[in-house]
């Protein structure tokens, strides 16, 4: 999407003698143009992640409102080194890895028992990936760090060769933004990057009351908005388009009967876009884009999700905050 760096680019579908970039562009021109041809016109998140989308998300995890990452943080804290200790991990692999900021729990905790572990982190953000590496490589010299530039959630390999055991680690309550196949999917593709005695480790946000999910997705200081809008600036940057961002306006509830936040971009007139190569799309006042959906989910709903894609729980812990931390172990 942005310029080249060091990380490693690992892109299975690219067979084409067409440079990744032009690859991108075409594979979002076209997810942009099939979500904006919706009768609920959709944008996938992913798109949300540039570098000052990821610089905006890393505020929201500050945020006094937003529960999720100090909940797992603590969670994360209480458990770690009692299960590193356990299962001896080698080697993690983090799906959407970001700034690492939490995983540094796990990675300091493999340090204490490990001579030269290996850190894998994947993430679509090619830039932000390299320079968090880079900070982590100075952090923690005896650390391999083997960032991996790709879209999860098309496809992704992990390097051969890894060290094992492993644990493949999906933090956040980033599962929710997937909707229940492509959640399965996901999983899938991680179980089969595993072996018998690798662990799965997954955060994710649980149901609860209304208005607590309502205000983390609706904060005070406007960050979420920022967040939310910055993805029609990404799009014109990207593709071209020509979304003012003034026309648009933020929105997030809790649609209870789906257990899941969806957050739009709410048309604040009648309008056209237009996207050069893809086509034009008018919104109606009042028509959304929808930009994200953050399910909630309990025990149950993760033991079907884990049940599709190759694991049992082995591990359920839930915080004072309503976040669980589950570690899946691959079924035989
Ligand atoms: C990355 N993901 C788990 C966040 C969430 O809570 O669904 C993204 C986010 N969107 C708005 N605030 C945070």
């Amino acid at each position: 999407m942005t310029k080249r760096s060091a990380c490693q680019m690992i892109d299975v579908e690219h067979q084409s003698a067409e440079p990744p970039e032009a690859t991108a562009r075409a594979r979002m021109l076209a997810e942009v143009d099939e979500g904006l041809r919706r009768d609920q016109k959709e944008i996938p998140p992913k798109y949300f992640y540039d570098q000052r989308g990821s610089k905006l998300f890393e505020e929201i995890t500050n945020l006094p409102e937003y529960y999720l990452t100090r909940a797992e943080r603590r969670l994360l804290e209480s458990w770690t080194s009692q299960w590193i200790d356990e299962f001896g991990p080698v080697t993690l692999v983090e799906l959407g890895a970001g700034s690492a900021e939490k995983t540094r729990i796990l990675l300091e905790a493999m340090q204490e028992r490990v001579a030269a572990p290996t850190y894998v982190p994947i993430d679509i953000s090619e830039e932000f990936l390299a320079e968090q590496s880079t900070i982590l490589r100075k952090q923690y010299p005896r650390l391999q760090v083997i960032p991996v530039a790709t879209d999860m959630t098309t496809s992704f390999q992990v390097p051969a060769d890894l060290g094992r055991p492993a644990i493949i680690a999906l933090l956040g309550s980033t599962i929710g933004n997937f909707e229940p196949g492509p959640a399965a999917r996901l999983l899938g593709q991680a179980r089969s990057a595993m072996t018998r005695h690798d662990r799965f480790l997954m955060g994710v946000d649980l149901e609860k009351d209304a208005q607590v999910l309502e205000r983390a997705y609706n904060d005070a200081r406007g960050t979420t908005a920022r967040f939310n809008l910055n993805l029609l600036r990404v799009l014109n940057r990207e593709l071209g388009a020509d979304f003012d961002l003034q026309d648009f306006q933020h929105q997030a509830f809790y649609n209870a009967d789906e257990h899941r936040i969806e957050m739009h971009l709410v048309a604040r007139r009648g309008l056209t876009v237009t996207i050069p190569g893809a086509g034009s799309y008018r919104f109606a006042s009042g028509e959304t884009i929808r930009t994200e959906i953050s399910c909630k989910f309990d025990r149950q709903r993760v033991a079907d999700l884990f049940l599709q894609s190759g694991f049992t729980i082995d591990r359920w812990v839930v915080g004072a905050d309503g976040f669980a931390l589950v570690m899946g172990t691959p079924m035989d």
